[in-house]
């Protein structure tokens, strides 16, 4: 099979590596990719969200499969756009049409789904600027803090947690009147729910499914969770606190009626779902769904699968999920971010990365970085994930902060405390 995979991130390089071992696999190509990817495919030029050039691309190189990795070109209907064209719909997309995509693209119709599904999450109420005197009446009714989600994708930014009412309402005008441009011109009020979260994936041919390995990322540039937000500053898989009892809820409760949901709502969705979890005394609640992996938890999700993932991707293409096993690893991973100092603030790119060639028992996959000449360069705030395996989650986290001590570039940062609020078993 040919494969073009979509994105740059350590998420698609997690991904190439492993697309890369399949037995199906004869050329993969990945747009734009990053110097992670370029060693184990071909890295094309291509803008993800550009889809005649895809289209164009596809057919000159007689692709078969385009696996999605981030959520833009779903939301901006990438899975239409080849099923509906007779020259381009052999070709198989791996992630929801524009439809299912909803679940990530607007929070309102996530929250409308879960609602009418009967699958739990927070108590919410969804207002625009008509309605802002219903808003403040739903913050006055809600204890704080106070959660506010713009509706639409505003890059990971679009939630804020408040602890004054008079500021929650403040923000809410703010929102309202395009704080986050249109992404906010509707937005999501949320009851704050208290409890430790973590990443459920589910992979689906939209009939059955398979649940991945369950992760937890860790957002905050400081360490025990303190400073500001980022894209994910490491993680690890399995969870301790994500247990048989828990896991068997998250199924009867959420999963199955996810896909059920989808399925009545005549949703096409061959693709991954993502569960942002939140466990509130034992009892696990959405926190928000998302149309593709996480990052970072695909670096340590994906190297615990011991299956085929082309062969799966083909059984969701065809709908027979149902004929697969999924194989998975029954040790711990975990990664670690490497990000460019000052980051997720203001940093500076092109710092040389020293030492890549000398790291054992783990795994580099590279965020943001690219070749320049015979040398690898930083190219975003997040440049490597460093992922390992063990018996134990603190094995693995040592073999990850033993290789990180060989990687040099000017100014970087790393927390040392993934994993300080989970156990072992
Ligand atoms: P989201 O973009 O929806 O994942 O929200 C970003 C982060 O805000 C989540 O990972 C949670 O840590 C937090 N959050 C979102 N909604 C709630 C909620 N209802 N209660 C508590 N925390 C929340
Ligand atoms: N790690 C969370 C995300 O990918 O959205």
């Amino acid at each position: 099979m040919n494969v073009l995979l979509l994105g740059s991130g350590g998420r698609e390089h997690a991904m190439a590596w492993k697309i890369r071992k399949s037995r199906l696999l004869n050329n993969l190509y990945i747009a734009p990719g990053n110097a992670g990817t370029a060693s184990l495919g071909t890295n094309v030029a291509i803008d993800v969200t550009d889809f005649s050039a895809m289209k164009r691309f596809s057919l000159d190189h007689d692709i078969d499969m385009i696996v999605v990795g981030p959520e833009v070109p779903l939301v901006e209907g990438v899975y239409d756009y080849f099923h509906e064209d007779e020259d381009i719909c052999h070709i198989a997309v791996i992630g929801p049409s524009r439809k299912g995509a909803q679940l990530e693209g607007s929070k309102d119709f996530a929250k409308r789904f879960m609602t009418f599904y009967d699958i739990p999450t927070a108590r919410f109420k969804t207002v625009t600027l008509d309605s802002v005197e219903e808003g403040n009446a739903f913050l006055d009714s809600l204890p704080s803090p106070y959660v506010l989600k713009a509706d639409g994708l505003a890059a990971g930014k679009g939630v804020l947690i408040l602890d004054d009412l008079n500021e929650a309402k403040q923000s809410l005008w703010e929102m309202l009147n395009g704080k986050f441009g249109a992404a906010s011109q509707s937005v999501v009020i949320e009851e704050f729910l208290s409890g430790i979260e973590c990443s459920v994936f589910v992979l689906t041919d939209g009939k059955s499914y398979k649940i991945l390995p369950v992760a937890k990322d860790y957002k905050r540039i400081g360490e025990g969770d303190t400073g500001l937000n980022t894209g994910g500053m490491g993680a690890v898989s399995p969870v301790s606190f994500a247990d048989d009892i828990f896991m068997e809820k998250v199924r009867n409760r959420i999963v199955e009626p996810t896909i059920e949901g989808l399925r009545k709502e005549r949703i096409d969705y061959k693709g991954f779902i993502f569960l942002g979890l939140i466990d509130v005394r034992g009892e696990p609640k959405v926190i928000e769904y998302n149309v593709r992996m996480g990052d970072p938890e695909t670096e340590v999700v994906i190297p615990l699968i011991q299956s085929d993932l082309l062969e799966l991707f083909t059984a969701v293409a065809s709908e027979t999920l149902d004929e697969k096993t999924l194989e998975t690893d029954d040790r711990y991973a975990v990664t670690v971010m490497m990000v460019s100092g000052g980051y997720p603030e203001r940093y500076e790119n092109g710092k040389t990365i020293e030492g890549l060639n000398d790291i054992h028992d783990s795994i580099v996959f590279h965020a943001g970085t690219k070749n320049i000449g015979d040398e690898v360069v930083t190219s975003g705030g997040r440049v490597l994930s460093v992922t390992s395996y063990g018996k134990t989650m603190e094995e693995a986290l040592e073999t990850s902060y033993k290789n990180i001590a060989k990687i040099n570039f000017e100014h970087s940062y790393f927390r040392k405390d993934i994993g300080f609020d989970l156990h072992t078993k």
